[in-house]
């Protein structure tokens, strides 16, 4: 009897976990984020090497994954264990070879070295301590030329965000402070701004 329970309690929070999980692959995400469209905008290619900071549950994640494809890579980092836990199933449940999993800290991402052709930040940007100090971690993972691109929602286009996100003009801010500079801004989606930045020579 208490063993029937137990296992009824395990299944139950199993299913609770994929329930939670599957939240985070979200058709209306996908109508507002427009992934493939962001990714053909900022030039994800097959075979490419990505980073992505803050990944959360991996909405993001698992986008790019299908845009490097098998010849390529993503290391999707964050602080959250949990989060990189969930990421980890729906990797092994998806079948998803070409992402990897990295802890980093508050200010460093702990990326490869000398690795990556390209890093995302989504909806994350606006949830850093330390932006300037991650960013100047960061750089040591980017292949010469590297892009990095964060995508944000604007504060000024985001109805009742209370200012939890932040303007463009502050992200200029963070990014001038940063061993970063900006090369362009693509607005060309509803809420967000795509902030595409390279190491400053
Ligand atoms: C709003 S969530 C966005 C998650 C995911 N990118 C998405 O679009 O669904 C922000 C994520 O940033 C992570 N985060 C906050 N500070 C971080 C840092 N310094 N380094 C890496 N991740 C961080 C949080 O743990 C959280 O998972």
């Amino acid at each position: 009897m208490i063993k029937k329970t137990v296992l009824s309690i395990a299944s139950l929070l199993f299913l609770l976990t994929l329930v939670s999980d599957a939240q985070y692959r979200n058709a209306s995400r996908d109508a507002i984020e427009q992934p493939e469209k962001v990714m053909e905008a900022v030039g994800v290619k097959p075979g490419m090497l990505i980073g992505e900071i803050g990944a959360g549950h991996g909405y993001f994640t698992f986008w790019l994954a299908k845009g490097v494809g098998e010849t390529g890579k993503v290391y999707a980092n964050d602080i959250d264990k949990s989060a990189l836990a969930a990421i980890e199933r729906r990797r092994a449940s998806e079948s998803v070879p070409n992402i990897e999993t990295v802890l980093g800290t508050v200010e460093d991402p702990r990326l490869p070295a000398g690795a990556l052709d390209m890093v995302f930040v989504v909806n994350a940007f606006h949830d850093l301590e330390r932006p300037v100090e991650l960013l100047a971690n960061l750089l040591p993972a980017l292949k010469p030329g590297a892009t990095v691109v964060i995508m944000d929602r604007d504060h000024e286009r985001t109805p009742d965000s209370e200012g939890h996100f932040l303007t463009r003009a502050e992200v200029e801010e963070i990014v001038g402070r940063s061993v970063f500079e900006m090369v362009r801004v693509e607005t060309f989606l509803r809420y967000h701004n795509l902030y595409i930045l390279t190491a400053r020579k």
